[in-house]
């Protein structure tokens, strides 16, 4: 389906023709003065230069020949050549009859659907989640569902960090603790236990006292690194220690990550493509894309014209260890033999772009994946506190996820029992609800590239540019609908779309054409933050429509149902919208 903009320019086209000027100066775009015009078309300035002629007297001629038709309630050149435009009514009233009908509201789905991976999550198991891994968590499932309800074939990656130093820390300290364990008994041929040495609270608790006392004792650490390379090279009772740790942390992660309404599709690690390595090492090295620098195994990747320095992508360090590069280019030789993706978009902290660009490069110059297949960074920036710096806890320690998702609901425990509509046990619950959609809308909010501040006391407020503002106007209209009778999920293809009759109800009829227009841009720039700016804007003009109409008191039954139907348009933009965030709304609040 069309965009209300490609529509009006189509109208503005003829007027254009019938003048005598070229059609390519009719785009329309949607007003930045809408005190004085609701679409504007800029075209008279450019037609000047190629027609000699001021833009005032084209733009004149081209309103002459649009003063009938269907589309334009108003045409009017204003100096110095602009032409704005007011729609009719019915006009608009047709084409969200149009949406109304349609699956995808208007939207068009890919032509040519694509296979897009999206790597985001990127925990690191053993370690507790903290709120760095909240934003790549937050940011990541919305684009994943963006690109899948554009109707690509996407597939989420967790992309866990599962093969590092912390490993051979636990597994040092372990054996510290617990030295008559089999794992670390050279001799022990048997089976290892199927139970784990450890819970998730003592797991939890042993990484953090490892690290802390491995930075102390440079023996221990020694010992650490050593464990680390005795795993990676497969060692048998490190190796079982390492699926005891997996096997519980990855329990607790799914937890996690359930409670905040993200789900990967895929829960592949580092761990998964170490087989990978040797061949690709091999290869790199054969094909002459690899040498050998101050004993390390590089691959340049600098080109001409890098306004910074590149340095080259390190393959294996001298004493023949692979690294962070290593995993990331072995993951996508893997990607390519399992699942030939058009495109592989990293959501991952923009402080590692670096190695992002080393890692495309060296994957694209050494033919790990296609010429065509499309790398993407998408960095995010850092949550900071209200004092601007990283985002800590009370005590200045990093603030764990769970924590922080606890302190925000409780906030909202607090606001919706002094509402007073819900009882306790669904005030819990609603809490929860509304508790993500606050930390969810804080973030998506912003443009992902930049810092921002989180901020409890706004994030929660039921006013202003916040996620239960949102949530609060969709309950509102579920609220309205469900005393008019509405069923719940009422087929969209019976409503009927009366013209407005009032400037509130046209701008709340105007903000919903947006739509389709609005999803397109969205999806072109991977941009959630303009779906935040977007609901905001229809769900203020929603508000001053309620305020300014008797809805359910409308004696004109035919007029209440064509308010009826524009509330039930207008709650499934807004709930579709939100689902591409990852968050929903409750039923009361
Ligand atoms: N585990 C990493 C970290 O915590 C993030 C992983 C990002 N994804 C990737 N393919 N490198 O920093």
């Amino acid at each position: 389906m069309n965009t209300l903009s490609q529509l009006i320019t189509k109208e503005m086209e003829k007027g254009f023709v019938e003048a005598g000027y070229d059609a390519s100066y009719a785009k329309v775009t949607l007003s930045n003065r809408p005190d004085l015009c609701e679409y504007q078309c800029n075209g008279a300035m450019a037609a000047a230069k190629a027609y000699h002629k001021a833009p005032f007297m084209i733009a004149d001629d081209v309103v002459a020949h649009l003063q009938d038709g269907d589309c334009f309630a108003s045409v009017e050149a204003v100096k110095p050549g602009f032409i704005n435009l007011k729609l009719k009514p019915q006009f608009v009233a047709d084409f969200l009859q149009q949406m109304a009908e349609d699956e995808c509201l208007g939207m068009e789905r890919e032509a040519s659907p694509r296979t897009i991976m999206v790597d985001y999550g990127g925990p690191n198991v053993a370690k507790p989640l903290h709120v760095g891994h909240l934003r790549s968590a937050i940011i990541g499932e919305s684009v994943k569902r963006i690109m899948r309800y554009k109707g690509n074939q996407v597939i989420g990656d967790i992309h866990l960090g599962d093969w590092g130093y912390q490993m051979g820390l636990i597994i040092t300290e372990l054996e510290k603790r617990k030295p008559d364990l089999p794992y670390f008994d050279e001799n022990f041929m048997g089976e290892y236990p199927a139970e784990a040495p450890f819970t998730i609270g003592e797991l939890e608790e042993i990484y953090p006292t490892a690290s802390t006392y491995a930075k102390e004792h440079e023996e221990y650490r020694e010992k650490a690194l050593h464990a680390t390379y005795l795993l990676q090279n497969g060692h048998r009772g490190y190796r079982a220690v390492w699926n005891h740790i997996m096997q519980i942390s990855v329990a607790d992660l799914k937890k996690n990550y359930q409670n905040l309404n993200v789900d990967f599709d895929l829960w592949k690690g580092e761990a998964d493509v170490q087989k990978y390595i040797p061949d690709m090492v091999q290869r790199l090295k054969d094909e002459g894309f690899a040498h050998y620098d101050e004993g390390a195994l590089v691959v340049d990747v600098c080109e001409d014209g890098d306004k910074k320095e590149v340095p080259p992508c390190m393959i294996l360090k001298s004493d023949g260890a692979a690294l962070y590069d290593t995993t990331d280019l072995a993951t996508l030789v893997e990607r390519e033999e399992l699942y030939r993706p058009d495109e592989v978009i990293y959501v991952v902290d923009k402080r590692q772009e670096l190695h992002f660009v080393q890692v495309f490069r060296c994957a694209k110059k050494t033919g790990i994946v296609r010429p065509e297949t499309k790398l993407s960074f998408l960095g995010f920036g850092t949550m900071n506190g209200k004092d601007g710096k990283p985002f800590k806890t009370r005590e200045g320690g990093v603030m764990r996820l769970e924590n922080l998702i606890q302190e925000i609901d409780d906030e909202m425990y607090k606001k919706i029992m002094d509402n007073r509509t819900v009882d306790e046990g669904e005030a819990k619950e609603t809490a929860r609800t509304v508790g993500l959609a606050a930390i969810k809308y804080g973030d998506l909010w912003n443009q992902a590239a930049k810092d921002y501040v989180f901020d409890v006391d706004r994030f929660t407020s039921f006013e202003g540019n916040t996620g239960p503002y949102i949530l609060y106007t969709i309950v509102r209209i579920k609220s309205i609908l469900a005393k008019y009778g509405q069923p719940e999920g009422g087929k969209l293809e019976d409503l009927c779309l009366r013209a407005a009759e009032n400037e509130f109800e046209k701008a709340l009829m105007l903000e919903i054409a947006r739509y389709n227009e609005m999803m397109d841009i969205v999806y072109e720039e991977i941009a959630p933050h303009k779906i935040c700016a977007y609901i905001y804007d229809v769900a203020n003009t929603f508000n001053k429509f309620y305020h300014e109409t008797k809805i359910l008191s409308e004696t004109d039954e035919e007029k209440k149902a064509g308010y009826i139907a524009l509330l039930v348009l207008t709650k499934k933009v807004l709930t579709t919208c939100i689902d591409l965030l990852g968050f929903e709304a409750p039923e009361r609040m």
